[in-house]
């Protein structure tokens, strides 16, 4: 079996953190986000690998994964001119699949559990896809699935966000498919948002007679749509440090209960760190740091002086201030400094709340 993980789209509402790159290499717990997509095709045994790469920097993402062999996984890059839908980008990847059962991955979808036992299911299994499904509060934000009320191991309709919706139960962006989606693909026709859906393909699918297999997924499942996801995920991914070991990046790193600290960091001896909290490595805590909960520090950080809970601070960022952050990102090589001037020069669509 291959993977494809999808890492175009414009990200627009993570801006202004996608101006310089696309949302799927923002940092969650300081890994990109897509790579947890990666590993987990890879801890599923899937190492032949397409990356949908689109028209946000996708140089800075072969720059990232290369050939993947650092990543133990050999990669192969398919380009998607615009955000045409994920079922374009899917249909993409026809010469790429062959003829064999395979897995997309959104690269902005964060899974607990990896994906052994459902693949495992998949691939000795007759059906036509297999799909996760999650309970979810706000039903209109995701791809639904609506489970026939006389067969419950039925899917009966597969629908994109719908505005009243009889199902809570959200479509995963993991899809498990088989070359039979390419055919629905190519007489799909593009929805109210001008997009191929995926959600459509797969309904298609169903009425074309079709067997759609599908398994709700326990433990947590994040798509990292906006900055308040990213948060959130950051915090649940933290929370499994020290128990689960495959988020963490780098072996150098050392780890004590649940707080990790990357190679040559300092921590001054006034400064306090709480787990749960990841910091990478050269960074310089204190004097006078507090460090956590819940915060993911990036590599080469000067952090003096200053309180951070609930947050993201990415590479090469100084924060030298009595400033007090929670729920916030800091993209890299920011720099806060106290001045009584309050003089700021903030990027495009920056967000300060003082
Ligand atoms: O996260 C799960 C949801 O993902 C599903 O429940 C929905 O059914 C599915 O449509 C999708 O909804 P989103 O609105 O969240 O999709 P989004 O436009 O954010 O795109 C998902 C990922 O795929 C994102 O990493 C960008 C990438 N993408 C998206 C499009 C439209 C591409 O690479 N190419 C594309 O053309």
């Amino acid at each position: 079996m291959k993977g494809i993980i999808l890492h175009g789209g414009h990200g627009t509402r993570l801006r202004p953190l996608t101006h310089t790159g696309p949302k799927q290499l923002l940092p969650i717990a300081n890994k990109p986000m897509s790579q947890y997509a990666l590993d987990d095709l890879k801890t599923a045994g899937i190492t032949e690998i397409g990356i949908i790469v689109g028209d946000v920097y996708p140089e800075k993402v072969k720059e990232y994964y290369g050939n993947g062999s650092k990543f133990g996984v050999q990669i192969t890059y398919i380009y998607q001119d615009s955000p045409k839908g994920i079922s374009h980008a899917i249909r993409l990847c026809k010469d790429f699949i062959d003829n064999d059962k395979f897995i997309v991955y959104l690269g902005d979808n964060v899974l607990r559990k990896n994906l052994v036992e459902y693949t495992k299911k998949f691939e000795t299994s007759d059906s036509d896809a297999m799909i996760l499904l999650c309970e979810v509060n706000e039903p209109q934000r995701f791809g639904i699935a609506e489970l026939d009320s006389d067969n419950p191991d039925k899917i009966k309709k597969i629908i994109e966000k719908p505005k009243n919706s009889v199902s809570t139960l959200a479509v995963l962006g993991i899809y498990f498919l088989t070359p039979k989606i390419f055919d629905i693909i190519d007489n799909l026709k593009p929805s109210w948002r001008g997009e191929l859906e995926i959600t459509d393909a797969l309904d298609m699918l169903l009425n074309d007679g079709n067997k759609i297999k599908y398994d709700i997924v326990t433990g947590w499942w994040k798509d990292t749509g906006t900055p308040e996801d990213i948060i959130h995920a950051n915090k649940l991914v933290l929370d499994s440090l020290g128990t689960e070991n495959q988020f963490l990046i780098d072996d150098d790193s050392k780890i004590k209960d649940n707080i990790v600290v990357g190679k040559n960091t300092e921590i001054s001896r006034d400064s306090i760190v709480i787990g749960p909290v990841i910091i990478g490595k050269n960074c310089k805590i204190g004097p006078s740091a507090r460090i956590g909960p819940y915060a993911s520090i990036g590599n080469n950080c000067t952090l003096k002086n200053c309180n951070i809970e609930d947050s993201i601070v990415m590479n090469d960022c100084k924060i030298d201030s009595k400033i007090n952050l929670s729920n916030s990102i800091i993209a890299h090589g920011s720099e806060i400094e106290d001045n009584p001037k309050k003089q700021f020069l903030l990027g495009e669509r920056s967000q300060l709340r003082i």
